[in-house]
């Protein structure tokens, strides 16, 4: 059997970074399940949906085809068979992703790609749902999370790095709003599962955190 790791969490508590140090480590997939709805969202995006327009996104997401690949142990995401890696880590994009992603259609067709990623190979997964809704008998689940100051300040350095300016206070006030959409929607929440460990990264390294997570795998 297989074995999964779920990781959930708010935006910016680094569960990409953790997950992805954890795969490489433990020499399993890394799953990141917020390309695959950012995918969906670039593709409504491109066919002029707007956030409002329900009945344009239930039509719409259907001739969306997305698929995830592996080059060099990097996740690719396909969106109709293009390498959309590039085009899917803007606001705009992340904004349509959050609104986006509560739609049951869209949410059906990421969990069925999903499922098959999980029960053919071993994988860390990260999202929102995973633990809770996706892979409900994961061995390991984590529920990652970080202070929402701690959070924008992180976002506010990586843009910083490649140069672009941004303003700390907007970026924050952005996370909280992201947060909320997340945490009270009504299909598959970001929520903590009730068996999942609570792991607060504000003021761990890296390190710890994926040294928190690996010694839950071989407990
Ligand atoms: O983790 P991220 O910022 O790339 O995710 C983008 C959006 O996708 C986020 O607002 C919520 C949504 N998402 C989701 O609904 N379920 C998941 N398993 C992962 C992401």
């Amino acid at each position: 059997m297989s074995v999964n790791i779920a990781i959930d969490g708010p935006a910016g508590a680094g569960k990409s970074t953790i997950a992805k140090k954890i795969a490489k480590k433990l020499g399993y997939i890394y799953v990141d399940t917020g390309a695959m709805y950012r995918a969906m969202a670039l593709y409504l995006l491109r066919e002029h949906i707007a956030p409002s327009d329900t009945d344009g996104i239930n039509e719409k997401c259907a001739e969306a085809d997305i698929s995830i690949g592996y080059e060099n142990g990097e996740q690719i995401v396909y969106l109709n068979g293009e390498n959309v890696n590039g085009l899917i880590r803007t606001e705009e994009v992340g904004n349509m992703a959050s609104v986006s992603s509560p739609n049951p259609n869209v949410r059906k067709k990421m969990v069925e790609l999903q499922h098959k990623l999980a029960a053919s190979k071993d994988v860390v997964m990260d999202g929102r749902d995973i633990g809770t809704c996706v892979l409900p008998h994961a061995q390991v689940k984590v529920y990652l999370t970080a202070d929402s100051r701690v959070r924008a300040e992180r976002r506010y350095k990586e843009l910083a790095d490649k140069g672009i300016a941004s303003d700390l206070d907007t970026i924050e006030k952005d996370i909280i709003e992201r947060d909320h959409q997340d945490m009270t929607r009504e299909l598959s929440p970001l929520r903590q599962a009730e068996d999942a460990t609570l792991i607060d990264s504000s003021y761990m390294t890296i390190d710890e955190v994926v040294e928190a997570v690996i010694a839950l795998v071989s407990d």
